[in-house]
Formats: C-alpha cells, sequence, structure tokens
C-alpha cells in the first residue's frame, strides 16, 4: 500500500533484532564470550527505524549505546535471549545478528570459584538452545520474513547454504569473519544466500550493509508471495 513505499518502506512492521555476544557464566565474576561488538546488528536496528518500522532490538553485553527510536532489551545469556525474544513475538521481520554463544557451562558455580584444594576446573559445556532456528521453525506466529546470518571462516557460501536449510531462515547473510577486521571492525563484505542464489555485495561500512539490508527486506516483504 501507499503507506508502505517511499522512504518509510517498512511503516506498520514489527522488526525483532538479535545482536552482539551473550556471555555464558561460568561463576558469579567468570563468563564465556565471544568477539562480536554488536555495530551490524545495532545498525541494521538504527536502519529498520530510519524505514519506519517498529523495532525490538534484543542485544547482549555491547559498549554500544541503545539505538534511537528503538526498543532495546539487555540480555545476557542464550536463554534469556531467546526468552526476549519469545516475549517480543509476534514480528513481521526477525533478523537474528547476534553471535549466540553455542555452549553454555554446565553448571554455573553459584559462589566464584577459589584457587588451591579442588585443582584446575574443568569445564563442562552444554549447547545452547538455536534461537533462529526455534524461531523459524515455530508452526505458530512464525514472522513472515526471519533472516539469519552466518560467521565463518571457511567454505563461506557451502555453509550458509546449509544453514539456510537447516535453520529454516528465509535468508542468510554471510560473513567471512576468518583473520582479523570483521568482529569489532567497522566494515563488512556479505553474500546474501537464498535458495534462489547467492548475492554478494563489495565491502561497505557496517551502516551502509545494515541500510543496503533493510532496503532489500522490504522489497522481499513487498514482493507478492508465489
Ligand atoms: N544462532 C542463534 N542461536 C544460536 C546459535 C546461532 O540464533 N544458539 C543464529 C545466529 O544469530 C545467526 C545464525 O544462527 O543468525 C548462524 O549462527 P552461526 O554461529 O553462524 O551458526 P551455528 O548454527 O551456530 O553453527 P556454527 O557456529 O557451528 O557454524
Ligand atoms: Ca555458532
Amino acid at each position: 500500500g501507499g503507506a508502505a513505499t517511499g522512504s518509510k518502506p517498512l511503516a506498520g512492521q514489527h522488526v525483532l533484532i538479535t545482536s552482539g555476544p551473550t556471555h555464558e557464566p561460568i561463576d558469579p565474576v567468570r563468563y564465556i564470550a565471544n568477539r562480536s561488538s554488536g555495530k551490524q546488528g545495532h545498525a541494521i536496528a538504527a536502519a529498520a527505524a530510519a524505514a519506519g518500522a517498529s523495532v525490538t532490538l534484543v542485544s547482549g553485553p555491547v559498549s554500544l549505546p541503545d539505538p534511537a527510536g528503538v526498543t532495546t532489551i539487555h540480555v545476557e545469556s542464550a536463554r534469556e535471549m531467546l526468552a526476549a525474544v519469545e516475549s517480543a513475538l509476534p514480528a513481521d521481520i526477525a533478523i537474528f545478528a547476534a553471535a549466540v554463544a553455542d555452549w553454555r557451562v554446565a553448571d554455573a558455580a553459584p559462589e566464584k570459584m577459589k584457587k588451591g584444594a579442588g585443582g584446575t576446573p574443568a569445564l563442562s559445556l552444554v549447547e545452547n538452545p538455536d534461537i533462529l532456528a526455534t524461531i523459524a521453525h515455530r508452526k505458530a506466529g512464525r514472522p513472515a520474513c526471519v533472516v539469519g546470518f552466518a560467521a565463518e571462516t571457511e567454505h563461506v557460501i557451502e555453509y550458509a547454504r546449509a544453514k539456510l536449510a537447516k535453520k529454516g531462515c528465509d535468508l542468510i547473510v554471510a560473513n567471512d569473519v576468518g583473520g582479523t577486521g570483521v568482529m569489532g571492525g567497522d566494515a563488512n563484505t556479505v553474500h546474501l544466500v537464498t535458495t534462489e542464489g547467492v548475492e554478494t555485495w563489495p565491502t561497505l561500512a557496517k551502516d551502509e550493509v545494515a541500510n543496503r539490508l533493510i532496503a532489500h527486506i522490504a522489497r522481499l516483504a513487498q514482493a507478492p508471495k508465489a
């Protein structure tokens, strides 16, 4: 319709975005984390808001400010992130940009672990819930458009295609996080992977990747369903 075109292509749409790393506690003062800065996910949230969407951002621990005009929910662990995402539904579009920890410590210590008598502790890990796959496979209340990211250090397209199928999402934004630079950096080189094919974008500032991605998703959302 007319309201959804022009400079506000996502007017009237609720966009749900995850961003940042998760922290998985070892004890009250220690955690497992990763190098995600949240820059790409937060930029997508800002771009979606600029496109007129109502935006909920579920953010892991980052040192970025909450984007203006976005409802931001702060979480620490993967399980908290899943709960916050489920509470924020329904959404028209869901974009899972967070670098969710794949594993958490099986039984985090209730008190700070101390050196000494116990010797060197062994960490036993268990797999975290897959937030993207959980939401994409929902029978009721699945967002019409579900977008995942794929962080890879090798076989980027091949692994992204496998994730697209396994996770049940509509689009995978694949990026090569090998070497230094992408995680924490300001630029990103992405490949948009769907069942239709692959579209590779030039290396762009994360803000520009965000703007183009939101424009791309707005076009997908408006395209008549086959
Ligand atoms: N993801 C998620 N919940 C998880 C793990 C991943 O929602 N527990 C999402 C990420 O936000 C991303 C996508 O799944 O959108 C792919 O994440 P990635 O780490 O690349 O894939 P994994 O399935 O975890 O596989 P692996 O790390 O082994 O490559
Ligand atoms: Ca992972």
